[in-house]
């Protein structure tokens, strides 16, 4: 019992049992790096406010330096050579022992586990979601860039998975890519309001020295300390910032993973699933599945899993610290992983992807997805657009009835519809025709998508 860092009150020991199911080592091994650089800033404070002289300062630092260069980061391997460790602080301060003896005993002079696992987790955090945008940058960079090849190739729009009106297949890319750039704002954003550091906020209710907060904070590349000492120990919205953020990104892949995989059907034969990142089925020989799509599709779930795990973990607990807050690792630690692991083949994926125009040509100029453009023709020649919608209504009727497109109806039919048309209304109602009317920002003509790409490409490499 005497190896705990709280045994001194207690005369029985630990139901084994129990002991080994709250110890948070065989999770939290993996916070070493953000245990030893806050470590590390607090040693920084506590020798400013007298208790350590410089010598024990650097003898300190130098020790922690040591404890992660000789700890392997290998899970199994770090949690088997530590059986009495409870968390990462615990261990920390064993290893710490090994280096510096008992010098390492001082490193706990007012500080709590509870300042240190707020303050570990959000530098776990921002770690997270730099590496977050830095990967989701190159998703986007993918998109445009699969977009700028994609040149005038077309794709039928969707609404009610009825196809609506052709466009650009570059403008339906870039769709994903405005989703994208909401998302990065969001981490960007979520990032400035985390940057805060928690040390110095003890237990709960503030160190027990005069610490000068601001160097632990300058030291983690913090823009300050926090402001309130038991907010500080229990808050984890920016652990809900982050997941909330990653949900929201997971809605976004795994939509973009559900319509590649739609359009990887037979039935739609948009494209051809890239072999590289295609399977075979062991039973079907002629199979090539999109498991790619369909995994990232199922892990975006666990995104949003552990959004709903903090949440329903946080919002029954009193303040301040409690130790519920520790089932609050692993979920941060999945979401990590899981966003990590699904942008390490998502951009390559990307690139990698084919479309076969001429099915998309097809299917994007047959079903009289150009009856706006008509519409908006008869609206040019002084027709309300109330009347106009009715006309080409009844020239898709009429189509309908007799297996034509607008385009294979000849004038003098047209014509007993409506007086308007005219000959320039073939014009009109051509795919490009049908493309370029739709000349607003955001819209689909083939000079607003360009100018769409090239300011994205600008606000992207402004991220
Ligand atoms: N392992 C703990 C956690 O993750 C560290 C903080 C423990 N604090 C305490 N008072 N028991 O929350």
């Amino acid at each position: 019992n005497a190896a705990k860092m709280w045994s001194g009150r207690f005369r029985e020991p630990l139901n084994t049992t129990f002991e080994e199911w709250q110890r948070s080592f065989p999770f939290d091994w993996r916070l070493l790096p953000q245990e030893v650089a806050a470590s590390k800033a607090h040693a920084r404070a506590i020798a400013a406010a007298g208790i350590l002289t410089e010598t024990e300062l650097i003898t300190m630092l130098e020790g922690l330096d040591k404890v992660l260069a000789t700890v392997e980061l290998d899970g199994p391997k770090v949690v088997a050579s530590a059986p009495n460790a409870e968390d990462i602080h615990h261990f920390t301060e064993l290893e710490l022992t090994k280096h510096i003896g008992n010098l390492a005993l001082k490193l706990h002079t007012g500080r709590s586990r509870n300042e240190q696992i707020a303050t570990d987790m959000r530098l776990f955090v921002r770690d997270a979601i730099d590496a977050t945008v830095i990967a989701l940058k190159d998703w986007a960079l993918a998109l445009i860039e699969l977009a700028e090849a994609s040149g005038e190739s077309v794709i039928p729009s969707y609404t009610h998975l009825q196809r609506a009106e052709p466009v650009l297949v570059a403008h339906w890319l870039q769709a994903y890519v405005s989703m994208i750039e909401r998302d990065l704002s969001r981490l960007t954003d979520a990032r400035k309001r985390m940057n805060l550091c928690p040390l110095g906020s003890g237990a709960v209710a503030g160190a027990t020295l005069a610490l000068d907060r601001t160097i632990a904070a300058k030291a983690l590349g913090f823009d300050a300390p926090t402001p309130n000492s038991m907010d500080a120990t229990s808050d984890r919205d920016f652990m809900l910032d982050f997941t909330q953020t990653l949900s929201t990104l997971g809605i976004h892949i795994s939509r973009f993973a559900e319509e590649l995989t739609l359009y990887s059907t037979a039935e739609f034969g948009f494209l051809d699933l890239p072999e590289a990142f295609s399977t075979g089925s062991s039973a079907m020989p002629q199979k090539k599945n999109p498991d790619l799509t369909e995994l990232i599709r199922g892990k975006s779930g666990r995104l949003l899993g552990a959004a709903t795990t903090l949440s329903m973990l946080i919002k029954g607990l009193p303040l301040a610290y409690n130790k519920d807050l520790q089932e609050g690792q692993q979920p941060i630690f999945d979401a990590a992983d899981t966003i990590a692991g699904i942008l390490s083949v998502l951009p390559a994926f990307t690139r990698s992807l084919k479309f076969r125009a001429t099915p998309m040509q097809t299917a994007a100029t047959t079903g009289y997805l150009n009856a706006m453009a008509a519409a908006t023709y008869l609206s040019n020649k002084g027709i309300p657009f109330r009347k106009a919608h009715e006309i080409i209504g009844n020239a898709v009727r009429l189509g309908l009835e007799s297996g034509r497109e607008l385009n294979d109806i000849p004038l003098s039919e047209l014509q007993s519809l409506s007086e308007a048309f005219a000959e320039d209304f073939y014009a009109a109602i051509t795919l490009e025709a049908t493309l370029d009317c739709h000349d607003v920002i955001g819209g689909t003509s083939r000079p607003r998508v360009k100018q769409a790409l090239q300011d994205a490409r600008k606000r992207l490499s402004g991220i």
